[in-house]
């Protein structure tokens, strides 16, 4: 038996999403975001599941931090519903909206939990998206004039801070793949979209500094570590430009001040002033992080001239592989390509169909192997002089997982979809203790 021990003062915590939890999509104001849209129109979402009602967090949050603090996790990581607060993405607030987020904290607060907020996970207000959402060149006025609205609402409580989640997924999955919203597919809309995240990201991080000197402020990047399929020159090749689209392109720009080479080649050619912008110091970097993807050349892909391949090795109920080493080597390549920033996991977890109930429980051994693997490599990558001072399971409560919707459950905790009773699962019990003991025997 082997047993591995976390430094003293390292964070444990779980993370969520407005869309994917809150529900309440209508009441006290909210306004409509670009998720409730596109899961209102027929085909987006698989079984046309929508977030309408998710997992009514907005009226059982006092049940959700109590899971929580049983849990014992020092960090919470959510996101603000912008439509919540600023119904018409702009303008006047929504004091109802406000005050949940308020109430929020203070709960947080009062039971010992650290609150980790999060700007923006997605759900861009529909009324932005009728004036061009995020290729709108105003965009970035706007996302940092509610950047500073939360700050100044919630900044004498909340101290830690994440800008944007995945602007990769926003800008690929929401505007080029289309499987996210808005659901466009179009290439040159992307890399504007693309573009426009980052600026706005410097810019909120910029004010959010004006606002208070002494917030932590970080953002957080989905990294999916590339192999080539085979040794061949044309596979390695591929995966070097998978790395460059769906890595790099999100932080060269943020670390070293330009985007990967690929990004002029296929028409994205900023100003220096813009550079300058994004460029902006992070007190730490957030890494969402869940699978491998093995690349070959595909000469029929316009972007990349490469395409994901499957290699019978084994996957999640997602699909992704389970590949757990992959997580040290991207922070070990964080450490190495980019200054060794300081780090935290803001994302890992795993989508398993937990159909297994012995004793009232789910037995969601599966899930619990997934997660100590993968913090056998976080700690790894300590040991090797990565600076990371905290990891968040994804997720809490089985949730909306966006064009899956409810199908695919990564939750520590069970919820009946027809009762919303929540269940904790096995893996729930074992993390307790992972937290508990600081470490875990394996
Ligand atoms: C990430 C998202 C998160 C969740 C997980 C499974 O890409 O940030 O909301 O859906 O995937």
């Amino acid at each position: 038996m082997n047993g591995i021990t976390f430094p003293a003062g390292f964070m444990w915590g779980v993370a969520s999403s407005a869309y994917q939890i809150e529900g309440a999509w209508n009441k006290d104001g909210k306004g409509e975001s670009i998720w409730d849209r596109f899961s209102h129109t027929s085909g987006n979402i698989m079984n046309g599941d929508t977030g309408d009602i998710a997992c009514d967090h907005y009226h059982r949050y006092t049940e959700d931090v109590a899971l929580m603090k049983e849990l014992g996790v020092q960090a919470y990581r959510f996101s603000i519903s912008w439509p919540r607060v600023l119904p018409k993405g702009k303008g006047d607030a929504n004091r109802a909206g406000l005050n949940f987020y308020r109430r929020l904290v203070d709960k947080l607060l009062e039971s010992g939990i650290e609150p980790w907020v999060c700007l923006h996970h997605f759900d861009l207000p529909q009324a932005l998206q009728d004036e061009g959402g995020y290729a709108n060149p105003n965009f970035v006025q706007y996302f940092t004039d509610y950047a500073e609205l939360i700050a100044r609402e919630l900044g004498d409580r909340v101290k830690r801070w994440l800008i944007i989640n995945e602007p990769r997924c926003v800008a690929w999955l929401g505007h080029l793949t289309g499987i996210h919203a808005p659901g466009a597919k179009n290439l040159e809309l992307s890399l504007k979209v693309s573009h426009n995240l980052q600026l706005a990201q410097g810019k909120a991080i910029q004010t959010l500094r004006n606002v208070n000197q002494n917030f932590q402020i970080g953002t957080a990047v989905d990294i999916n570590l590339m192999h080539p399929i085979s040794d061949d020159e044309k596979d390695r090749e591929a995966a070097n430009k998978l790395d460059e689209f769906h890595n790099r392109w999100y932080m060269d720009p943020i670390f070293k001040g330009e985007y990967p080479h690929l990004a002029g080649k296929i028409g994205l050619k900023p100003n220096q002033e813009d550079m300058d912008l994004i460029k902006q110091p992070l007190d730490f970097l957030g890494v969402n992080y869940y699978s491998r993807w093995l690349a070959a050349y595909d000469p029929s892909d316009p972007v990349t001239r490469a395409k994901v391949v499957g290699k019978n090795t084994p996957t999640t109920e997602m699909g992704w592989e389970i590949y757990p080493n992959g997580l040290y080597e991207v922070l070990m390549r964080l450490r190495t390509n980019y200054g060794n920033p300081m780090l935290y996991v803001t994302e890992n977890g795993v989508a398993f169909e937990d159909n297994v109930i012995k004793d009232g429980k789910i037995q969601d051994d599966d899930r619990i192997a997934f997660l100590c693997d993968h913090l056998v490599s976080v700690y790894r990558a300590m040991k090797d002089g990565v600076r990371l001072k905290g990891y968040f399971v994804w997720t809490i409560i089985d949730n909306f997982e966006w064009s899956q919707g409810y199908s695919k459950r990564f939750g520590l905790v069970h919820t009946n979809r027809q009762t919303l009773k929540r269940t904790p699962k096995k893996s729930f019990y074992w993390y307790k203790q992972v937290i508990a003991n600081n470490g875990f025997a394996f």
